[in-house]
């Protein structure tokens, strides 16, 4: 089945949401977030979002199967970076492009953008380490026991940063 991708705006808010609440329910190891986090918002809140942030989303015969947001963060100090969110593909399309369709127009918005991607991933979360890892983020510490699961299980969360290839930084800028 062929696959597209396009930015998302409002009136996907209720199919952006579903599948942010089945990836919720069903990767409850790799998420931060839980169902219900994400079911206590109105989907005119969740319109607003997409029409603020850039979230992209593939599709499969018109089917909404993957997500990823990118938002700037905000002030005078920290706009030269913004944070990629809520990177899902159903488990059927895992290794089947749709991700790398997520982040290409991901890293190609960013570019134009801001210097650098920062992220936090599940420092379990082998596979999506490797996928964030080919599309060149790095590492950069690990916050121990930062989510705790509801069978008090712990995990820690990586932070991982990607620097824009054309970006010019002094020799102060040297990601600590
Ligand atoms: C993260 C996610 C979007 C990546 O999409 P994907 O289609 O699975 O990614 P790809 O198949 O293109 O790439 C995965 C890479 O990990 C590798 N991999 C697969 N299983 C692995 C494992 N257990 N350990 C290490 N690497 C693994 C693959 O070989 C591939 O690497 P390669 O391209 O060098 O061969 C997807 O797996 C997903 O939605 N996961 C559940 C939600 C999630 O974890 N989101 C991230 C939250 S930060």
């Amino acid at each position: 089945m062929s696959l597209s991708a396009r930015r998302l705006d409002a009136t996907d808010a209720a199919a952006f949401q579903a599948l942010r609440l089945e990836g919720f329910r069903l990767q409850e190891r790799e998420f931060r977030f839980a169902p219900e986090d994400e079911a206590g918002f109105a989907l005119t809140d969740i319109g607003a979002r997409l029409a603020r942030d850039f979230v992209m989303g593939v599709f499969a015969g018109g089917r909404m199967i993957g997500v990823a947001g990118l938002t700037r963060f905000a002030g005078v100090k920290v706009r030269h970076k913004a944070l990629l969110w809520g990177m899902y593909v159903r488990v059927e399309f895992r290794g089947s492009g749709a991700a790398d369709m997520l982040m290409s127009a991901i890293v190609e918005h960013a570019d134009g953008l801001v210097e650098t991607i920062t992220l936090t991933v599940i420092a379990e979360n082998r596979r999506a380490i490797r996928f964030y890892e080919r599309w060149g983020f790095a590492i950069h510490g690990v916050e121990p026991v930062s989510v705790k699961l509801p069978n008090g299980d712990y995990l820690g969360e990586a932070l991982m940063i990607r620097r824009h290839e054309g970006a010019t930084f002094g020799a102060s800028a040297a990601v600590r």
